[in-house]
């Protein structure tokens, strides 16, 4: 390999120089927190602020887009701590919004790579998409590889799991990709291509973004066929020095160096805390360092933040430090960053809430720890030691969790939802988050709240429409009230309808199921979720289980609940008025007895 790119600053000039000869333009790097998307916390992708692009929008650039943006990825957190994972990282992206497709795409991505990189062609292998029901086998992206001199050999043809791409959230925009790997073991790379042996580390792919996953988990053709590349800062910049693994390259060993000026300990054999902490904490200085102003908390990004923060502290601890240790961390990134203004602008903000929350934490640490030591005699932690554990030692219930597995045990985190819950009313913590519009739990508010999920659902079947979702509810020992989007007065033969299908249902006896689910899981799995609400991570959901529906159940939702356990419980439901309750959206309030 020609070594003619080593730093990080070269790469990124060099991958913007090379889509700039190719009358790409350059964007900059939009924000960690997501505009207009309240299903996900972080930016993950480079594409995600340009969906409404890759959607038929014009963008004011044109049609040929390159940049380098933040991105923050939750879902990796648990594989942090070995060779290619981080928290926060860099992606080289660019876009055909709608211009080139499959050919001139790869033919870039290659040329790139060889070119400007100077891979070694032997050390490359990709992946297309095999094909299903919703696309077809990437013969197209194959054929365009073959012709560039790829042998069979190095050509895989992978599932949707692998081979595709997209949508960022829930819904929008996605395709199949082909993926980019370069053979990273030492000695002389094998013939045939094995997507499974770690040594073949994938440095980028190339989304051939031409469907939109819409609500009800249908692909839509999009109106423009999209390419949307993606490559990973770290991992190519690991490559290009021929290194084992990330955090030996320049913008991360500095800080690896510091942590064992700081420990008094050697990176080897302390590889995977080392890496949790700079990982952690570079997080934490781009979360900080945002133009949002994120802050560590109990809610959305700011819990995210504090969970990094906090584990941070404990795995300083793992390696012995005793002292406050995140800011002489932290600072280190921002030479190598410097590239980021905001974090220049922010850097008083970034620190002060950094070692704020060190400090706070650091108060509680070594009491909690020797709670959760006399805690953890037990396999199972409960949900109201875990629930301990978060209130009085700030605790973040994924940390317990991580002590726990390191013990052999589990926490019963069902339970510890239920404690949270059962807290939140009782304070009637009005953070705004995940609220169920529940003012007491007696009997007779069960029984409307289960009813109010029967509702919702049989007004999108009885008004036929599909985009009907709730708008607030509001549930008495009276009765509840709904609030959902609809354009006009219902008449009274809708509304005897709906309330034909609810006492249906009721009849019926439906059985109601309670699971506990990540919140995207809950959300891919056509889970109703309240317009513009808030929730957290991990969310109950509630299924009435209906046999003789085809999707196996009447209602799916997410909600803190509580329901009955059997829809005959509910008894006889009664709408008693149905109004406007403001611009677009109408009320209804029901009884039952
Ligand atoms: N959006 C694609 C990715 O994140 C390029 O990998």
């Amino acid at each position: 390999m020609t070594k003619r790119i080593k730093t990080r600053k070269q790469l990124i000039n060099g991958y913007i120089d090379f889509f700039k000869s190719k009358e790409h333009k350059r964007i900059p790097s939009s924000s960690l927190i997501p505009e207009n998307d309240p299903t996900v916390l972080f930016t993950t992708a480079g594409m995600h602020p340009l969906v409404p692009f890759l959607t038929g929008v014009k963008h004011p650039l044109g049609k040929r887009l390159v940049n380098v943006q933040k991105c923050i990825r939750t879902n990796d957190i648990d594989e942090v701590g070995d060779e290619v994972h981080h928290t926060f990282f860099e992606m080289l992206g660019n876009w055909s919004l709608g211009d080139y497709f499959k050919k001139e795409a790869i033919k870039f991505t290659y040329e790139f790579l060889t070119k400007v990189l100077g891979f070694e062609k032997d050390k490359l292998a990709v992946s297309c998409f095999e094909g299903d029901e919703n696309s077809e086998r990437d013969e197209e992206s194959a054929e365009v590889w073959r012709s560039l001199g790829f042998p069979e050999s190095r050509i895989a043809f992978l599932s949707k799991s692998e081979n595709w791409w997209g949508p960022a959230g829930n819904t929008g925009p996605c395709g199949p990709d082909t993926e980019i790997y370069y053979w990273t073991g030492k000695g002389k790379e094998p013939l045939k291509f094995d997507f499974k042996n770690k040594k073949w580390v994938e440095i980028g792919n190339d989304v051939f973004m031409q469907y939109e996953k819409t609500k009800d988990g249908r692909y839509k053709k999009l109106k423009q066929k999209n390419v949307d590349f993606g490559g990973g800062v770290e991992r190519t910049l690991a490559v290009l020095n021929g290194l084992d693994d990330n955090y030996q390259t320049e913008i991360f060993f500095p800080i690896i160096k510091e942590i064992e000026k700081i420990s008094g300990k050697k990176y080897e054999g302390n590889e995977r805390a080392m890496r949790i902490i700079a990982d952690h904490v570079k997080a934490a200085v781009f979360i900080l360092g945002d133009e949002r102003k994120v802050k560590p908390s109990n809610v959305r990004q700011g819990y995210v933040l504090r969970r990094l923060i906090r584990r941070a502290v404990r795995y300083g601890r793992v390696l012995g430090i005793k002292d406050n240790f995140l800011i002489e961390i932290g600072k280190k990134f921002l030479p190598i960053y410097d590239d980021y203004e905001e974090l220049k602008r922010n850097e008083k903000f970034i620190f002060s809430e950094l070692e704020e929350e060190e400090e706070r934490f650091k108060r509680t640490l070594e009491k909690g720890l020797r709670k959760f030591k006399e805690i953890a005699v037990d396999k199972t932690i409960s949900g109201k030691e875990a629930f301990l554990l978060f209130q009085s030692y700030g605790f973040p219930v994924e940390m317990t969790q991580e002590l726990a597995n390191e013990k052999g045990a589990k926490v019963d985190l069902r339970s510890f939802n239920k404690e949270f819950e059962r807290h939140q009313v009782l304070s009637r913590n009005a953070s705004g988050t995940f609220k169920s519009g529940l003012a007491d739990s007696s009997e007779t508010t069960k029984r409307l709240h289960t009813a109010t999920h029967l509702l919702n659902e049989a007004l999108r079947i009885v008004l036929k429409d599909n985009e009907i979702k709730q708008k607030g509810s509001n549930i008495t020992p009276e009765r509840l009230r709904f609030d959902f989007n609809f354009p006009r007065k219902l008449t009274d033969e809708e509304i005897k309808k709906v309330e034909d299908l609810v006492n249906d249902k009721i009849n019926q006896g439906l059985v109601v199921k309670r699971e506990e689910l990540p919140l995207s899981k809950a959300l891919s799995s056509k889970a109703q979720a309240e317009f513009g609400a808030k929730y957290p991570e991990i969310v109950f959901v509630y299924t009435l289980i209906d046999k003789n529906d085809k999707r196996g159940w009447f209602s799916k939702e997410i909600c803190t609940g509580p329901h009955v356990g059997n829809t005959k419980e509910i008894g006889k439901f009664k709408i008693v008025k149905e109004e406007s309750s403001s611009a677009g959206v109408r009320r209804i309030k029901a009884v039952v007895a």
